[in-house]
């Protein structure tokens, strides 16, 4: 693992080729707050990827998107502890950083070329990507952030009981307290603070998140919207869609690591749940109807489960078809224009898993070049 030495300059300076496989770690405010000073001084577009590890496919198809389109790209490397309530898995949570860095230096072994299709929200997502000149000869085109919980909270405290932490919180009401929200209270609390101070921290002319978590995604443009943010603007706060297991349509998520080889061939369930509620959706039935279809096909699997007597517990937590914007739920018939989301929580065992469909909206194709 490579760390930047304190207070020098970015060292960036290698020969191109090794270059895509040096990736330089950041671990401090500071080093950060340099680099990125540096990048702004020579005009260089910057990305940045949240993630908390523990990286899979979906990851990288981020990371993809971003090195594509912009000169650099920071992807940071954080389990967030606000975003855990007490009795969540904050201490299981896989952390697999020296596996992880493998993964990103394979990754720009092979260059990351992809067309990538991203999902437009506003019209200000159909502009067509500024040229990308990459990353001037010998640096990389990825640096990661992988900051110390104290970096991210100074004030430190209580961090896991939402309820006791003295210091900064940032709060969506109306949208981070539904769904996902209703289900994990202080959930949304936790990923909108650690983003904001992301954003802040690296002050990010683009950023990249997952369709996978939906709800986190919108809610995030919509934060950036109401706090008339600039790091990213929300129309450049950009959602890429999610990456499945190609044989099972199973979402890849950090937390299919905990099922068992049973619970893993049940999980597809959800998957195949919702996509019972968008035919539904396709054949113009009510958004009651479609959660009716969704619940049906868990509580036909559940059944399968009993008479085949199979140890595998499958326990739907949520169904909800929702507009992208105002999070209002559907129950009606949708009209002609509207922009929805079908979206569901079960728990397979142990796990809970989420996953989601968009009606009405589609992946838009981001002409990437292939020539990083
Ligand atoms: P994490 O679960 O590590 O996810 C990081 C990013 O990867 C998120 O934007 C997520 O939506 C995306 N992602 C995960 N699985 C994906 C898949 N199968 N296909 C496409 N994208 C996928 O989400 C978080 O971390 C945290 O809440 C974070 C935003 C980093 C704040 O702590």
């Amino acid at each position: 693992m490579f760390a930047l030495a304190p207070r020098s300059a970015p060292p960036l300076a290698r020969t191109y080729s090794s270059a895509r496989t040096h990736i330089p770690v950041i671990r401090s405010l500071g080093q950060l707050r340099r680099w990125r000073a540096e990048a702004r001084s020579r005009g260089l577009e910057v990305g940045l990827i949240p993630t908390m590890g523990a990286l899979h496919d979906g990851h990288l198809n981020l990371v993809r998107a971003s090195v594509n389109r912009h000169p650099l790209t920071v992807m940071s490397l954080f389990v967030n502890p606000t975003q855990f309530a007490p009795h969540e898995d904050l201490g299981a949570y896989p952390r697999t950083f020296e596996g992880d860095m493998d993964k990103l230096r394979g990754l720009m072994r092979q260059g990351p070329a992809a067309v990538i299709h991203g999902l437009g929200i506003s019209e200000y997502d159909r502009r067509l990507p500024r040229p990308n000149p990459g990353p001037p000869a010998g640096e990389s085109p990825l640096v990661v952030f992988a900051p110390t919980v104290e970096t991210m909270y100074p004030l430190r405290g209580e961090l896991q009981n939402l309820s006791e932490h003295r210091g900064a919180k940032v709060h969506v009401q109306g949208w981070g307290d539904v769904m996902e929200g209703a289900s994990r209270p202080q959930f949304f609390t936790g990923v909108a603070t650690v983003c904001t101070k992301l954003f802040n921290a690296v002050e990010p002319d683009h950023a990249y998140f997952g369709q996978k978590d939906i709800q986190q995604a919108l809610l995030l443009k919509i934060l950036q919207t109401d706090l008339l943010s600039a790091h990213p603007l929300p129309e450049n706060l950009h959602i890429l869609p999610t990456t499945r297991d190609k044989d099972t349509g199973l979402a890849l998520s950090s937390r299919n690591a905990y099922l068992s080889p049973a619970e893993l061939g049940v999980a597809p369930v959800l998957q195949r749940a919702l996509q019972a509620a968008r035919s539904a959706f396709d054949n113009c039935a009510s958004g009651a109807t479609m959660l009716e279809v969704a619940t049906r096909v868990v509580a036909q699997e559940q059944e399968r489960l009993r008479v085949a007597g199979s140890e595998v517990v499958l326990k739907p937590d949520y169904f909800e078809v929702f507009d992208r914007n105002s999070f209002a739920p559907v129950r009606g018939t949708p009209g002609p224009g509207d922009k929805l989301v079908v979206s569901g929580a079960v728990w397979v065992g142990g796990t809970r898993l989420i996953d989601n469909l968009l009606l009405g909206w589609d992946a838009e194709t981001l002409d990437v070049s292939n020539d990083v």
